[in-house]
């Protein structure tokens, strides 16, 4: 790339980077939830949010110069033109159900800027920053993005390991999730499988709290249970008949140890499934948009958790088909991988050998 064309990709990443920011202020401040029950101007949004008219504008022409907003009804005085959020926007930042939800997202990209400093020093030092340092940002980021595609992806995710869909549907059955975060996958599971009782375990204890609340809303605690711990030493006894690690291999410091107390705790018959990044088999650079989020996310994020956390092996969030099937081999697994079509993951599911 000539030095011209990486100065103007450069000013157009700091666009993209502020307006992100921008929409994560719009989300932390319930400026676009006030929106979305009518088109607003400045005080009228400054009212709804209690937030500073003075502000209230500032953000309103800039989400509508960004494309985000769109101007309802012009006027001379800035303070008295009403902008409207389309239903598309709202579906895409509200609508926590819809498969299209991405409004968790710049909160998690929030989350890192807030952490910033911290994630400098353990460059320099090797250190880590803790999981827990990124806060709610980083939370709802993960478990809104893909709460949807639980879901709605679950059981069909299951029915592509017939033996292991026919032992849930029949019931009773135990299900493990090992990584749990706020628990979108266990509740998900639990609602397809009503003869599953559910057992999350993730080292966040944040996570765990929110997750035993979110399934007592969901009127499911009598099925599904967390607990604060580390997968690769958890507390929970099997045998389970299936074992998930929804987006999670990657973050543990020692997966190959949370594969191998995985392999105790399964019943005879029983499976691991593991979803996680669907990367590029090889390094390639430049990579694509899969890969360079990914990467961005290893970079500032994961990395930087799993090394607070030990580190033993700590992969990042490039995981490779090729470094799952090593961890499966090391703790003592077959490997195959499962014909789901998802976005974002593939789908591995591990028998003892
Ligand atoms: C990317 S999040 C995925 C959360 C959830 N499975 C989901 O898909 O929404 C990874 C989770 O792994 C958890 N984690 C990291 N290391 C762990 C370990 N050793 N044992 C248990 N959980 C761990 C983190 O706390 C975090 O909640």
């Amino acid at each position: 790339m000539a030095t011209e064309e990486i100065t103007e990709r450069l000013l157009a990443d700091a666009v993209t980077a502020m307006e992100t920011l921008s929409v994560a202020l719009g989300v932390r401040l319930g400026l676009y939830r006030a929106l979305s029950a009518g088109p607003a101007d400045a005080h009228g949004l400054a009212r709804a949010a209690g937030v500073h008219p003075r502000y209230a504008r500032e953000w309103l022409e800039q989400q509508a110069a960004a494309g985000m907003l769109a101007v309802a009804a012009d006027d001379a005085d800035p303070y008295a033109r009403a902008f409207a959020l389309p239903a598309d926007a709202a579906e895409a930042l509200l609508d926590a159900d819809s498969p299209f939800y991405a409004g968790a997202l710049p909160g998690f990209v929030a989350s890192i800027a807030e952490v910033l400093p911290q994630v400098a020093d353990a460059f320099e030092t090797g250190g880590g920053v803790p999981y827990a340092a990124y806060g709610e940002g980083a939370r709802h980021g993960i478990g809104g993005l893909n709460r949807p595609a639980f879901r709605t992806g679950v059981a069909g995710w299951i029915a592509a390991m017939p033996d292991i869909a026919a032992r849930l549907t029949e019931g009773p059955a135990r299900v493990l999730d090992l990584g749990c975060g706020t628990g979108w996958s266990a509740i998900a599971l639990a609602e397809a499988f009503p003869g599953a009782r559910v057992h999350g375990i993730d080292l966040d204890e944040a996570s765990c709290a929110e997750a035993a609340g979110n399934a007592a809303a969901a009127r499911l605690a009598d099925r599904v249970t967390f607990a604060h711990g580390d997968a690769a030493r958890p507390a929970a006894s099997g045998p389970a008949d299936l074992v998930c690690v929804f987006e999670a291999l990657h973050d543990m410091a020692d997966p190959v140890a949370a594969l191998r107390s995985a392999r105790g705790l399964l019943a005879p018959g029983g499976a691991v499934l593991i979803a996680d990044e669907k990367v590029a088999a090889e390094f390639t650079a430049p990579g694509d948009l899969l890969e360079r989020l990914n990467y961005a996310f290893s970079a500032l994020h994961c990395l930087p958790a799993t090394r607070a956390e030990g580190t033993a092996v700590e992969a990042g969030t490039v995981l490779r088909p090729g470094t799952v099937r090593a961890y499966a081999a090391d703790a003592g697994y077959r490997c195959a991988e499962l014909p789901v079509e998802h976005d974002l993951w593939r789908f591995y599911r591990l028998d003892p050998a």
